[in-house]
């Protein structure tokens, strides 16, 4: 049995111990029942329902569109595959932001009506009450601070965020202001490596990486992005650890002449 068996269900408290212990987090997108089993079944310890879903499985530019059901609908699909890994959701755009109620509203629906274990939120102190007001209601919360891909309209570019010393210093005062609120852990996402380690050592919460270098105390990254199942974003960040595309295409040409060759079905196939 691999040694991440062995823990039978991953919580809030394993992943704060295993930045104690130095053991890296590894994370990974899921949004669908298929594949987060498999994610499960080998070992991961995050499944993040990110709002990535808006960009790889609903084809839209930005992660602005997707909507709370949408989310859920996806949530729900994964928390039925997975019987270890602990399960984060993206609260979408505009279900947070300047309304604490509403925000406590959507984790509420996406707690309740997927049942997952987590939900994240992307930003600091413009956010921090209904951070507060959504763990008052007992839900565990994760931040997500540097490049919050649901600011895009008002950075206008995804390029690497905090590279400035004022820029670094907020984020630097947001993740301790996530950690005072009680967040169990933060993404970072594309900032500099040297800041990247400079908040984790500064924080006694886990730290999530994507593109925030390897001085952080785990990783994520979007599976079809890893998988090469998309082909055109390809950040520096990004190791693919596969070509999906190219391998499906190989099998699609295979059944497309197998059955315009009459190859397929075979008589063993026929009944
Ligand atoms: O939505 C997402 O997939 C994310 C990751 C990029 C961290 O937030």
């Amino acid at each position: 049995m691999s040694k991440q068996k062995t823990i039978p269900k991953i919580t809030t408290h394993v992943l704060q111990e295993m930045k104690l212990k130095g053991e890296k987090i590894a994370m990974l997108t899921a949004y669908d029942y298929s594949l987060a089993r498999i994610l499960d079944d080998s070992g991961i310890d995050v499944i993040l329902v990110g709002d990535s879903a808006s960009n790889v499985m609903a084809g839209y530019k930005t992660t602005l569109p997707i909507t709370l059901n949408e989310m859920i609908y996806h949530a729900s699909s994964v928390m039925r595959a997975v019987t270890r890994a602990f399960v984060v959701v993206d609260l979408p755009f505009g279900t947070y932001q300047g309304n604490s109620k509403e925000a406590l509203n959507s984790a509420i629906r996406i707690m309740k009506e997927s049942g997952a274990n987590a939900i994240k939120m992307e930003g600091g102190k413009e956010i921090i009450e209904s951070i507060d007001r959504i763990l008052s209601a007992g839900i565990p919360v994760m931040g997500h601070l540097g490049l919050t891909p649901q600011s895009i309209h008002k950075f206008g570019t995804y390029v690497v965020r905090a590279t400035n010393e004022d820029e670094a210093n907020k984020l630097i005062e947001d993740a301790h202001l996530l950690e005072k609120a009680g967040c169990f852990g933060i993404v970072l996402e594309k900032i500099p490596a040297e800041l990247g380690e400079k908040v984790t050592k500064a924080i006694k919460i886990p730290t999530i990486g994507i593109g925030a270098g390897s001085k952080v105390d785990g990783q994520v990254l979007v599976l079809h992005d890893m998988l090469g199942i998309t082909q055109k974003f390809s950040p520096r960040f990004l190791r693919r650890y596969h070509n999906l595309t190219e391998e499906i295409k190989g099998s699609v040409h295979s059944y497309i002449d197998d059955v315009k060759s009459v190859n397929f079905p075979n008589e063993r196939e026929e009944y």
